[in-house]
C-alpha cells in the first residue's frame, strides 16, 4: 500500500490535491472502503451518516461486501442514509438503473429502514425529477443554501469513466456549468439514457469525496485527471473536506 499525500491546507481538496491510496487489488480496495465506511459511521456516534453512492460497475464489489455476512450486521444501518450521485432515467427495475444495481448488491441483503434509502426519482421529465430530488436533499439538509462547514454529505463515492466523466457529469454537457442547483440532468452524447446527477456544488458540500477506480484501463485517465491540467469533468471535482483516490494497483499504474 502506498500513498502520496498532497494536502491543500484547510481549503479542502481538489481532484489534483487529494490523497492517493493504492490497494493491492479490487478485493482489498472494497475491504478498505467497507472498513472506512464502518469507521465513519461509528465516529458519528449516533448522528446520521449520509453517503452518496456511485453507479457503474466498480463499486458493486464494495456494495456486495457491505451486504455480506462480514458487514451486514455490523453497520448501524438505522443511522446510515443512502443517496445516489446519479441515475439513469430508466425504471428502477431496469438492469441499467443504478438503484437496481444497489438494490441487488446491497439493499436486498441488509436491514436498513425504508426511509433511509433515497433513490433518485425517474420521470419522463428529468428536470422535474431533479427538482424533486433537490427538494428532498434541501429538506434533509434543513436549508435551501449550502453552507461551508455544514456538509450535505459525509461521504460521496465517485467512479471515473474513460472519457473523464464522473457521476453523470459528462464532457460537453451544460450541467458542467451549473453553479446554483444541487441536482440537475444531462444527455450524454456517448452513453445511453438521459441521466440525473449531483452537481459540482452538491458534491463539494462533503466531508469526504472518494474516487473508487480499479483496473488497468483507468490508469491513464487517472494520471491525466490528477497530474495534467486537462478539462475533464472529473478534474473539476472539489470538496470542502478531504478527497481520496482509492485505487487498486492496476488503476494506480503499479
Ligand atoms: C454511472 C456512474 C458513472 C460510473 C463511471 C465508471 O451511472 O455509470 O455514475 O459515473 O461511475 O462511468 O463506471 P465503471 O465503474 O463501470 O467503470
Amino acid at each position: 500500500m502506498s500513498d502520496k499525500i498532497e494536502k491543500n491546507g484547510d481549503k479542502g481538496h481538489t481532484a489534483q490535491t487529494g490523497y492517493v491510496l493504492v490497494l493491492s487489488d479490487a478485493t482489498a480496495q472494497a475491504e478498505y472502503l467497507a472498513s472506512s465506511i464502518l469507521h465513519h459511521a461509528e465516529e458519528k456516534q449516533g448522528e446520521p451518516l449520509r453517503i452518496a453512492l456511485s453507479g457503474g460497475s466498480t463499486p458493486k464489489r464494495l456494495y456486495e461486501l457491505l451486504g455480506s455476512s462480514e458487514y451486514a450486521d455490523r453497520m448501524p444501518w438505522d443511522k446510515i442514509h443512502l443517496f445516489f450521485g446519479d441515475e439513469r432515467m430508466v425504471p428502477h427495475t431496469d438492469s441499467d438503473s443504478n438503484f437496481h444495481m444497489v438494490k441487488e448488491s446491497l439493499l436486498a441483503h441488509i436491514d436498513i429502514p425504508f426511509r433511509n434509502v433515497h433513490p433518485m426519482p425517474v420521470l419522463d421529465d428529468p428536470a422535474k425529477a431533479a427538482e424533486i430530488y433537490q427538494a428532498e436533499l434541501q429538506a434533509i439538509y434543513g436549508s435551501k443554501t449550502l453552507e461551508k462547514g455544514k456538509p450535505l454529505f459525509d461521504i460521496v463515492l465517485l467512479g471515473l469513466g474513460g472519457d473523464g466523466h464522473t457521476a453523470s457529469l459528462f464532457p460537453g454537457t451544460p450541467v458542467l456549468q451549473e453553479k446554483d442547483k444541487w441536482v440537475s440532468w444531462s444527455q450524454p452524447s456517448d452513453a445511453p439514457h438521459k441521466r440525473m446527477t449531483l452537481t459540482y456544488s452538491a458534491i463539494a458540500s462533503s466531508r469526504f469525496v472518494m474516487f473508487v477506480v480499479s483496473g488497468e484501463s483507468k490508469a491513464q485517465i487517472i494520471r491525466e485527471v490528477r497530474d495534467e491540467d486537462k478539462p475533464y469533468p472529473s478534474a473539476a471535482i472539489k470538496t470542502e473536506g478531504e478527497l481520496h483516490w482509492i485505487l487498486d494497483r492496476a488503476a494506480g499504474g503499479e
